[in-house]
């Protein structure tokens, strides 16, 4: 699954390298786009065959020329220009082969690779119970969702793990808040906030009087000792805070396959501290144990009075997902302040002889920094995510007010291009970026923003249900390829053409950015083609429509990828 036209010339240079006497060079590996299109669409250098033949690149480059000269090439043009051999392909018969793919829904565009048998497990979202979901988690949320749903495209099953961070000491501070200053019907009615106004309340009340703090270990040693009144609590502030992520997750369109948080690897941890035990890996430090490494700082495994850390946590269930999975990969999606952690975690797996950590990745990201005053000084820089979302959807209602205030259903496209231009902001970024955040470059209907795209596959939408009465749905009968040669219009098919590869490359670098710089790019080109280009009532009516179809179709189709929403009118 490649990009069309690529393959094509690939093609071509294979026959051409098998009779120059180096079969077993892969000729797609070498071809590159040129810098500027006069020089044309693919260019092969010679470079590379030099030693092997013994002869200069130029002198490679005209033999080669020679030989596809005497091939049915199907090129408009083979070019030779020093060392390199340009090829410019011929614009109906690209045009001809890229529709058809994408409205004949071959695999690649638009339509996923059949299954190949190979598992991902991803550990993403995973935020921490009884405390606010905020937009570091949002990130998390929608960069390992996207991935989730690239690795299907490209054929894998894919586990999606929400590591709810749900056990540590925290949780005897908030018993011991809650007990003392909290009431049920209140925690029933907010949740987050009033588990975090406990939570806060604590640590301004602990100043005064330290034995809160004490109470608040014995409240937690109690939990992990199984006392019932504590667990029961505990389960308490876990469902109520599940109930309000899975509102957020509904919102988002993520979903989970377990649940199974730091909690679930209580028992499992004394199993591990025993094996690294025996395996002479522990060393006392300050009544503590810890596993020294090289190069890193030493990772914490048991605290002076007992209690395990989120490190040992992560190795536990990284060896309990490789037991029940068997992955080819694992990939924790988390910001990038947990760099050490996961070193540490895996050199320690490492240690432990588990080769398989080679197949654990961490895939860091940046931090959003949100400026907005009234979202973010009411709690000490906390942004809530439902605030941020409410304030992006209450936005995109008034522009759309404004715009097209005929609109239908205007409340629900407000939520999706809302809702939509916060992830796309998100995922337009190279993820390790720190990104800050300003409404204009969110929002804007002609910037890098998820409603640009969504408005450009909208705008599409609205011309394919124009078709739609006067001339029926588009299909690929409809393609006379003769018709597409235009430079802008030819220039849109090409950049179709990338689809495949641009996922291939975001698959490889786990970076959903590609997908979403692509989807602005074929907006760009969409935007061109359809101001130079009348589409009713011209005699390439049919041609160009079922160009905008395909357009709409791999626009739908980033988006998915991304988790936005496609609104067919907005
Ligand atoms: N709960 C952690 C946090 O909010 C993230 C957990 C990431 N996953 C992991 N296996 N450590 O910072």
């Amino acid at each position: 699954m490649v990009n069309v036209l690529a393959e094509q010339v690939s093609n071509l240079l294979e026959e051409a390298l098998q009779q120059l006497g180096v079969g077993d060079v892969d000729p797609g590996e070498l071809l590159e786009v040129p810098p500027r299109s006069e020089m044309g669409d693919y260019a092969f250098p010679c470079f590379q065959l030099a030693r092997r033949l013994r002869k200069a690149p130029p002198a490679i480059a005209a033999e080669l020329a020679g030989l596809l000269s005497t091939m049915e090439s199907g090129m408009q043009k083979i070019e030779v220009v020093g060392p390199y051999v340009n090829f410019f392909v011929d614009p109906a018969s690209a045009s001809d082969r890229i529709l058809r793919a994408i409205l004949d829904n071959a695999p690649g565009y638009g339509a996923p690779q059949s299954p190949n048998g190979r598992r991902v497990v991803i550990d993403f979202s995973s935020p921490n119970i009884a405390k606010p979901f905020h937009v570091g988690h949002l990130r998390s949320t929608m960069i390992g969702n996207s991935l989730a749903r690239l690795f299907e495209y490209h054929g894998y099953e894919v586990v999606r793990l929400n590591y709810l961070g749900d056990w540590g000491t925290q949780f005897g501070k908030l018993i011991v808040a809650y007990r003392r200053w909290g009431s049920a019907a209140d925690l029933e009615k907010e949740p987050i906030k009033g588990l975090l106004a406990l939570y806060v309340r604590f640590h301004q009340e602990a100043e005064q009087e330290p034995a809160l703090d004490d109470e608040a270990r014995a409240a937690f040693r109690a939990l992990e000792e199984g006392s019932e009144e504590e667990r029961r609590l505990w389960e308490w502030f876990r469902d109520l805070s599940l109930r309000e992520f899975n509102k957020h997750y509904e919102r988002l369109g993520v979903h989970f396959d377990t649940y199974a948080g730091e909690s679930a690897y209580n028992e499992k941890v004394a199993q591990t501290v025993s094996e690294l035990e025996m395996k002479g890996l522990l060393t006392q430090s300050e009544g503590a144990l810890v596993v020294e490494l090289e190069d890193l700082p030493p990772c914490l495994i048991r605290k002076k009075d007992g209690a395990a850390l989120y490190a040992t946590r992560d190795v536990s269930a990284a060896i309990d997902r490789y037991e029940t999975y068997g992955f080819e990969h694992l990939f924790y999606v988390v910001g990038s302040p947990q760099q050490l952690h996961f070193k540490q975690v895996f050199s320690v797996l490492r240690l432990l002889g588990y080769e398989w950590v080679d197949r654990a990745e961490h895939i860091p990201f940046g931090q959003i920094r949100i400026g907005d005053e009234q979202l973010s000084t009411r709690r000490g820089n906390v942004v809530f995510l439902e605030e941020l979302l409410d304030q992006a959807v209450a936005r995109v209602r008034a522009i759309i007010e404004e715009r097209n205030s005929e609109l239908d259903a205007k409340d629900e496209v407000a939520e999706a291009v809302g809702v939509g231009a916060i992830v796309f902001n998100d995922l337009f970024h190279n993820r390790i970026k720190d990104i800050s955040f300003d409404w204009e470059s969110v929002l804007s209907f002609e910037g890098d923003t998820g409603p640009y795209v969504q408005y450009t596959h909208a705008r599409a939408a609205s011309l394919i249900r124009r078709s739609h009465d006067d001339l029926g749905e588009p299909d690929s009968s409809w393609i006379d390829a003769s018709q597409l040669d235009e430079p802008e219009t030819f220039q849109l098919v090409k950049r179709l053409a990338e689809y495949p590869d641009v996922l291939k490359r975001a698959q490889e670098e786990r970076e959903p950015s590609e997908i979403a710089r692509y989807a602005i790019l074929v907006c760009h080109d969409f935007n061109s083609f359809y101001h130079a280009h009348r589409i009713f009532g011209t005699s390439e009516e049919r041609s160009r429509l079922a160009l905008v179809a395909a357009v709409k179709r791999l626009l739908a189709d980033a988006l998915r990828l991304l988790g936005v929403k496609a609104p067919e009118a907005m």
